[in-house]
């Protein structure tokens, strides 16, 4: 017998929203770093019909759902096509064929997405998901930096908007910026937006005894810049054997205590192959999450914080835009902008073909 849920527009059997709340159960009871709720089957029997309606609708629209480690639990475990970092998603959208990409992440990746698929339809759930990185530098601004620096090659990390990375000579992510920076023959490196990361560099640069000038635009990440020494120091304290995880977003202080530094997905192999009672991961909780569900045998020590912009996608907001999507949620480029964008993506694939 089918039966109407109240909060879609399909109908799907009692069996059909039992089956499907199992399923959603079996990944989400691990998350315990969800200050939003207890994952249990009652939960989870709340968003089976969200999550049956929206895997219904990528079929009918032939979509693909790209989502960022970021993004709440639900929607990776429930929806998402590819689940990753920032790298791992690009290679992802330049390989698909769909006719929708639907990104639950944050703006700019979404134009990264649509400067890699142009013929795509591609759709933001928010339009207002922001990066306090990307955000810090506008094109015209990184112009105006450029010819303060001829002699410059302009190094983009991926968290830049399309127009951005039309100004600029070659992409990076938190994954291949040391390697792609050490293979460019110039030896004065703008890099923009983060001057963390900059500062990171730096010091690879200096264990490597490579001679390279780095100089960077002032944008941080407002998550992974909160972290601190002290934050470290206590929770070593407290939990004897801990090992800490952080990115490269985060200071350089954060980072020379870490015992690991590195990309999302990284990250997740450290914590993979790694023996240790207990990690605390100085990232953003989503992919605290994701490493509860998948190394639920491990420990994590809280610490993480929330990307405000990340959390700004829910399945609600996914499920309306796959439904009907408004302007505001199709990525549009300028042609010539997309394609100077995109050469400077491709440029990144060439000298770093794999993370
Ligand atoms: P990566 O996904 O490249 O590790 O970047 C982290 C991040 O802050 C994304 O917004
Ligand atoms: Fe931007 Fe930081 Fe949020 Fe990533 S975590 S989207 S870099 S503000």
């Amino acid at each position: 017998m089918g039966k109407l849920c109240p909060d879609t527009a399909m109908s799907f059997t009692t069996q059909e929203i039992e089956s499907e709340a199992e399923r959603l159960l079996k990944a989400l009871m691990h998350v315990e770093c969800d200050a939003r709720r207890t994952w249990n089957l009652q939960t989870c029997l709340e968003l089976a019909p969200l999550t049956l309606e929206i895997n219904r609708l990528k079929r009918e629209k032939g979509a693909v759902l790209l989502a960022h480690s970021y993004v709440e639990p639900e929607i990776i475990y429930g929806v998402a096509d590819h689940k990753g970092d920032s790298y791992f998603l690009s290679m992802q959208a330049a390989k698909s064929k769909a006719p929708v990409i639907l990104f639950a992440g944050v703006v700019f990746m979404a134009e990264t997405a649509k400067i890699l698929c142009p013929e795509a339809t591609v759709i933001v759930p928010d339009h207002g998901s922001g990066c306090s990185l990307a955000d810090s530098i506008t094109g015209e601004q990184l112009r105006r930096l450029k010819a303060l620096y001829p002699d410059a090659v302009t190094v983009c990390y991926i968290n830049s908007t399309a127009a951005v990375k039309a100004e600029c000579d070659v992409c990076v992510t938190s994954g291949n910026v040391y390697d792609i920076i050490c293979r460019l023959p110039q030896r004065r490196i703008l890099f923009v937006p983060d001057r963390l990361m900059a500062e990171n560099i730096r010091s690879e640069l200096k264990r490597r005894g490579v001679d390279k000038e780095i100089i960077s635009s002032d944008g941080t990440c407002m998550v992974h810049e909160e972290f601190t020494p002290a934050q470290i120091a206590e929770a070593r304290t407290r939990f004897p054997g801990l090992k800490v995880v952080s990115h490269p977003e985060c200071t350089p202080e954060v980072a020379a205590l870490s015992d690991f530094v590195g990309s999302t997905g990284a990250m997740m192999k450290y914590v993979r192959s790694v023996q240790a009672p207990y990690f605390l991961m100085l990232t953003e909780c989503g992919l605290v999450g994701r490493l509860e569900v998948e190394n639920p045998e491990k420990h994590f020590v809280g610490g993480c914080r929330l990307c405000p912009y990340m959390k700004l996608n829910s399945l609600e907001k996914i499920r309306d835009a796959l439904a009907n999507p408004r302007p505001h949620q199709i990525v549009t480029l300028d042609e010539d902008l997309r394609r100077r964008a995109a050469r400077c993506i491709e440029r990144m694939f060439e000298l770093a073909p794999a993370d």
